[in-house]
């Protein structure tokens, strides 16, 4: 792949004595819509972490953008284009929709967190925070959820809790997003619309997008570009959902020896 926007070469990360990732390679090309599945516990969240930059890889190195970011912060990946969400939503319950995404998310603090905070409390006084509330009400309109602009979030439904922290991923504009398991608990239908989004937002915009996902048959259907298939800490293949479904050791490691081909529900 000729300049990736995303470069994992021979990454491992023990935790003491157990190898939680180990030998991951894998690359992420511009516009490019990939899935990162394999069952619980197989490291898939913990790639994440190393790629983002909260945890130091045992042996390895990331490149983001042509530069190596293995040894950088996770704010000063983030800078370079790169945001992230968690498996586990992070969002301040006691505001509304609209104000989350005027926020920067937990844990990526950049160094006008209180400024924002501030300017959150008098929008009108700053034309940057006017800017923003400008981005925040257009990346709803992405996510068609712009009724939900003034709602608190700590009543809102999983599945849109979920759709918000996607929101306020966008919200940097980033060109590489990593959403770990971003509708684990999701309702169908809305698990297909947030999919169904990201695509077209990925098509519109030329981002990458890097999706954790742990329900095989769902992700063969939502209209990957590519699957990264992981088990035990490995990657077990690549390709695209077609050649995800046909191949056995796929198969095996999700069914069994005897498992029967991946087959598109109805
Ligand atoms: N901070 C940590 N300290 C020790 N062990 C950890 C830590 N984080 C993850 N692990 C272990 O590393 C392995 C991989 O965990 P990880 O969270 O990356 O899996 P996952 O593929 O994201 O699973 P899930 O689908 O359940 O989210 C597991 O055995 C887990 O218990
Ligand atoms: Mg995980």
């Amino acid at each position: 792949m000729s300049n990736p926007v995303l470069k994992v070469e021979g990454l491992r990360k023990e935790f003491g004595g157990l190898i939680a990732v180990n030998d991951v390679s894998f690359e992420i090309g511009k516009g490019e819509f990939v899935g990162l599945i394999g069952p619980n516990g197989c490291g898939k969240s913990t790639t994440f972490n190393c790629i983002s930059g909260l945890l130091n890889q045992t042996r390895g190195s990331v490149e983001m953008f042509g530069e190596d970011v293995s040894e950088l912060r996770p704010d000063q990946i983030q800078n370079l284009g790169m945001t992230r969400t968690f498996q586990h939503t992070r969002l301040w319950r006691q505001m509304t929709v609209i104000e989350n995404l005027m926020v920067p998310p937990r844990g990526q603090f950049g160094s006008s967190f209180s400024e924002r905070i501030r300017a959150l409390l008098v929008p009108e006084s700053n034309p940057e925070e006017v800017e923003r509330l400008e981005k925040a009400y257009s990346v709803l309109d992405q996510l068609e959820v712009p009724h939900m602009a003034h709602n608190l979030t700590s009543e809102l439904s999983g599945g849109q809790s979920k759709l918000v922290d996607i929101g306020r991923s966008m919200m940097g504009e980033p060109k590489l997003l990593l959403l770990d398991e971003p509708v684990a608990g999701v309702a169908g239908p809305l698990a297909m619309k947030i999919f169904n989004n990201l695509r077209n937002i990925v098509d519109e915009t030329g981002i990458s997008v890097l999706i954790i996902e742990h329900n095989m048959d769902f992700i063969l259907r939502q209209g990957v570009d590519r699957i990264i298939v992981m088990n035990e800490g490995e990657i077990l293949m690549q390709g695209t959902p077609d050649e995800v479904k046909g191949n056995r050791e796929v198969i095996e490691a999700y069914l069994g020896a005897s498992g029967e081909p991946l087959e598109e529900e109805e």
